[in-house]
This record gives structure tokens, sequence and C-alpha cells, in this order.
């Protein structure tokens, strides 16, 4: 049986709180996924929601306001197309991620995170989704993930300040830092397609399983890292990509840093070619 905490004791309240902040539950959040989409109904009321069980309320901190008409998830990728194929430029791209409301994980993050380092870089690096600190800071990897990833990158003569553009399949932060599901990654894709036409990288690294399956709709990560690939385009251009371990699987599994060492050295030979 749970032990029940004696809310008068302060001290003992404060300890808990911190726990939970160090082992990042740091959001008022469901368990599971929640389909914000369903959930917007434009026209008819939604049906009376059915009761849930207690120990799993419903996301309300993250639910978009339902009589704002909210876009379904066809409407949400076709004006995520039409906003990104009008932009003929990295900072026009910038604003239009900015101002787009096709995603319903906006409503919940603290900033947009859309990139960080030089467009137009030889090397761009495609991460998951902006974490506690990105949402934060605004910019993507600046948390204890990212100090390894630009440790990783200067190990081959990279970083954000000279040669590298860093940036994530989804630009704003997911509730307790859940993996993002098909349909957010499928809404933010017209942007990271558009992002990579416009800064044309001759190559892509994949930090982790989340980019290898949206970009290139293959699972299984520890398969798929260190082969080179190729990323299509909405527009049909084909661009180098290679699979790698996040840094923070890195974090948590350090044996794996030799195959990581192996996957920047194919990385920094690749970049090395004429
Ligand atoms: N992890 C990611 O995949 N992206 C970030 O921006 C931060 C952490």
């Amino acid at each position: 049986m749970v032990p029940v905490m004696d809310i008068s004791d302060q001290d003992a309240a404060r300890a808990v709180l911190r726990w939970y902040a160090d082992m990042g539950v740091d959001e008022a959040t469901a368990t599971s996924p929640a389909d914000y989409y369903a959930w917007s109904a434009p026209k008819a009321p939604p049906p009376a929601a059915p009761a849930r069980p207690r120990a799993e309320p419903a996301p309300k901190l993250f639910r978009p306001d339902p009589d704002a008409g909210a876009m379904s998830a066809d409407e949400a990728i076709g004006a995520a197309e039409k906003a990104a194929s009008a932009c003929d430029s990295y900072e026009a791209l910038e604003a239009a991620v900015a101002s787009f409301e096709g995603c319903p994980l906006k409503a919940g993050a603290t900033k947009t995170v859309f990139a960080d380092g030089v467009p137009g870089a030889d090397l761009l690096v495609i991460g998951e989704a902006p974490g506690r600190d990105e949402d934060r800071i605004g910019k993507p990897f600046v948390g204890r993930a990212g100090q390894l990833l630009d440790r990783m990158l200067a190990a081959i003569g990279r970083s954000r300040e000279e040669n590298v553009l860093i940036s994530n399949v989804i630009y704003w932060r997911p509730p307790g830092n859940r993996t993002p599901t098909p349909m957010e990654t499928a809404t933010c894709r017209p942007f990271v397609d558009r992002l990579i036409e416009l800064t044309g990288p001759k190559a892509i690294a994949l930090a982790g399983g989340a980019p290898l399956q949206a970009m290139l709709g293959v699972t299984g990560i520890m398969r798929a890292r260190g082969r080179w690939r190729e990323i299509e385009t909405a527009s049909g251009a084909r661009f180098a990509a290679l699979p790698m371990f996040h840094p923070a699987f890195l974090l948590r599994q350090p044996a794996n840093k030799r195959l990581a060492w192996a996957d920047l050295q194919a990385l920094a030979a690749r970049l090395r070619e004429g």
C-alpha cells in the first residue's frame, strides 16, 4: 500500500516536489498521448465525454478551446503545406512556424523552438522535440543532451556558431516530454521539408528514433543507425541522411558512445567528400 503523506509537513511536501522535478515530472498531464484533433469539433458540439477513471484525468491544461474552431488533422497538414511552400527564405520559414496554429502542442508550450546554428551549413542535425530547457529558452538542444550533442559535434570540428544547423521534427514541447505522435510529426513535416530545401545540407544527421520514423518511416534506431539513407522532401528533392543515436540515449547508455563515435566519423567523412 502507498503510504499517505502528511501534507502539513511542508519540508516533506517540498522534498517530494523536488524529487518529481528531478525525475522530469514537471507537467500535469496524462500517461498516454491525447488525440487533441479529436477534440476539435468546430460545428457540432462534442458528445458528452465518457466518465474517465480517476487515475487518468483528462489533460485539461493542454486542451485547445473547443469553441475556437480548431482544425482537423487534414486541415492542419494542408495549412502547414501551404504555409511552408510559400516560404522562400529561412527567416520567412521561421516566422511561418512561429505563427502556425495547426499543431495543438503549441497550446501547452511556452516557446516555439525552431532551429539554432548556421542556416545553409552543410550539416543539419534533426532531433525529436523540445524538452523543458528548450521550451524555456526557445532553442533546440540546450539541456544536458544538447550539451553532449555540442561535444559530439566539436569532436568532428563542428559547432552551431560556425558550421552546423540544429532543429527538430516538432517545434513545441510535448507535455511531459512524451514522444510526439505520428499526427503531430505529420503536421510539422512540411516545415521540416522546407527547412531542408531552403538550407540545402550535404548531410543530415537524424538524432534518434523519432526523427528516423518521422523523416524516413523507419522504426528501430539500433539497426538503422550508421547506415546512409535518403530523405525525399515535399518537392521531390533528395538528401543524404545518417540515423544516429540520440544524445539523451547516450547519456543513459554511455557504452553506446563507441558506436556513436563511428557514426560521427562516417558523417565527417561524407562532409569532407567533394
Ligand atoms: N531532445 C531533442 O530531440 N531535441 C531538443 O531540442 C532537445 C532534446
